[in-house]
């Protein structure tokens, strides 16, 4: 389908409020509008529900833990997902209740695993052998949370291979090919612990469901499984995230409706002909937040230099970059920029040419290359990059003693409210001292 013709799905700052925004906040700053997730959270749930109605959605946290956001999720009736000590006392802080919220881990500590079970955490998926052991230490004479299976399916997503968790060679879960999966249920049994059913997540930023589907179905079959060796009864079956966002060109991914039903068909026939019914779950976290925000950021030095590759490259640098976007150094990813000019839209020229778009960092920090923006940028215009409303505040760091950006929420009835400052200076050496004879 020609590109004009395809809806877009992201949300874009009006010029009027790049400035407005910036002049009151400065910048770099992240901004999130809240119709746009609540809108993205709603036809989500209502896709996968018509598909599955005994449905539940969880929103994975490290898209994005900033409070407010956390609550919205919330409010719009999802489960949430906490992967740390310090994503679940933020869901907490938001006001979550711990029995509507999920721990994830890869190697929960005893802490982590005592203060979910202490607050009364609704459910922990288990990673590991020792984590069962610890989890029964933890809760005995405590309520033991509802626990979940995470299974390595054996899935290969084809993604970028950082964000890749399905294959056999993963740290993640309990690999089923090998029996791990299936001595981690009769281990957690033989504790009396409340086992649920089974979690699996391929991998992340998934244009089309193929992964996820060929995982799911590993579970299913895994779920069949045990039903028929040991009598137990899946009640809970989570097929993780995944679902990729529209970044860049032409990359989109497929419909929430159509990956919802492409998505569960298979695994619902195998299912049915095992006459399971679990509650299905899926705990998306980009796909829920991440074409709701965007980073605005001041260009700063207009830079052309000499380029063997392309005659010459011009540079704009910007006033942010590693520290609050690291995507492009750690994947490569791709983003669409967009150029706030000083005057009208409708008077800049229609002509464009190639940019290369430069943090302010030490490395090459180059955040995004071959934009193609108007021929007149210049120092003291604003560049609004999209979709970068997950894995981009979740992990921002104070690289160069820079201070992280705030975040603006554009309310529903378009006000805006700060929902997170950027850190200030004294916050950033509290935490220090020098031995005083040093
Ligand atoms: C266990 C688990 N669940 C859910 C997610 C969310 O994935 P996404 O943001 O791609 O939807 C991730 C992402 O890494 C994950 O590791």
């Amino acid at each position: 389908m020609p590109a004009d013709q395809l809806t877009e799905t992201r949300f874009i700052l009006a010029d009027h409020l790049v400035r407005e925004l910036t002049s009151e906040f400065g910048s770099p700053l992240y901004v999130v509008d809240e119709a746009h997730m609540r809108a993205k959270i709603s036809r989500y749930r209502a896709a996968f529900s018509a598909v599955w109605p005994d449905s539940e959605l969880t929103f994975a946290t490290k898209a994005n833990s900033t409070l407010a956001l956390i609550r919205i999720a919330a409010q719009e009736g999802c489960l949430i997902d906490v992967a740390s000590e310090g994503e679940f006392r933020a869901a907490l802080l938001a006001g979550v209740p711990a029995n509507r919220c999920h721990l994830h881990g890869n190697n929960k500590t005893e802490q982590e695993i005592a203060f979910a079970v202490q607050q009364g955490i609704n459910q922990i998926v288990v990673d590991n052998f020792e984590e069962i052991e610890t989890i029964y230490r933890k809760s005995s004479g405590k309520t033991c949370p509802d626990l979940v299976i995470r299974l390595a399916p054996g899935v290969d997503p084809k993604t970028n291979a950082k964000i890749s968790t399905g294959q056999a060679d993963t740290k993640f879960g309990f690999n089923i090919a090998d029996g791990s999966g299936e001595k981690a249920l009769l281990l957690a049994l033989s504790h009396n612990l409340p086992v649920v059913g089974f979690h699996c997540h391929v991998g992340s930023q998934l244009l089309d469901p193929t992964a996820q589907i060929n995982g799911g179905e590993a579970l299913a079959l895994f779920a069949a499984e045990m039903k028929q060796k040991h009598g137990f009864i899946t009640q809970v079956l989570n097929v993780g995230g995944g679902l990729g966002i529209h970044y860049h060109g032409e990359s989109r991914p497929i419909s929430v409706e159509e990956y919802c039903r492409n998505l569960v068909e298979p695994i619902a026939r195998i299912l049915r002909a095992k006459d399971l019914n679990p509650k299905l779950v899926q705990e998306p976290g980009r796909s829920l937040v991440g074409e709701s925000g965007v980073t605005l950021y001041r260009v700063g030095v207009v830079k052309t230099v000499p380029s063997p590759a392309k005659g010459q490259r011009t540079y704009l640098a910007v006033d942010g970059g590693l520290s609050d976007n690291p995507r492009p150094a750690l994947y490569g990813s791709l983003y669409t920029v967009l150029h706030t000019p000083g005057q009208p839209r409708e008077l800049v020229q229609e002509s464009t040419q190639e940019y290369t778009v430069s943090g302010k960092h030490c490395e090459t920090d180059k955040l995004f290359e071959d934009v193609m923006l108007p021929p007149d940028v210049k120092s003291g215009d604003y560049l609004q990059v999209l979709c970068t409303g997950a894995y981009n505040s979740s992990m921002a760091s104070n690289y160069n003693r820079y201070q992280r950006p705030a975040t603006i929420l554009i309310r529903q009835n378009g006000s805006y409210s700060l929902v997170q400052r950027n850190d200030t200076y004294e916050e950033m050496f509290a935490r220090e001292s020098v031995p005083s004879d040093l």
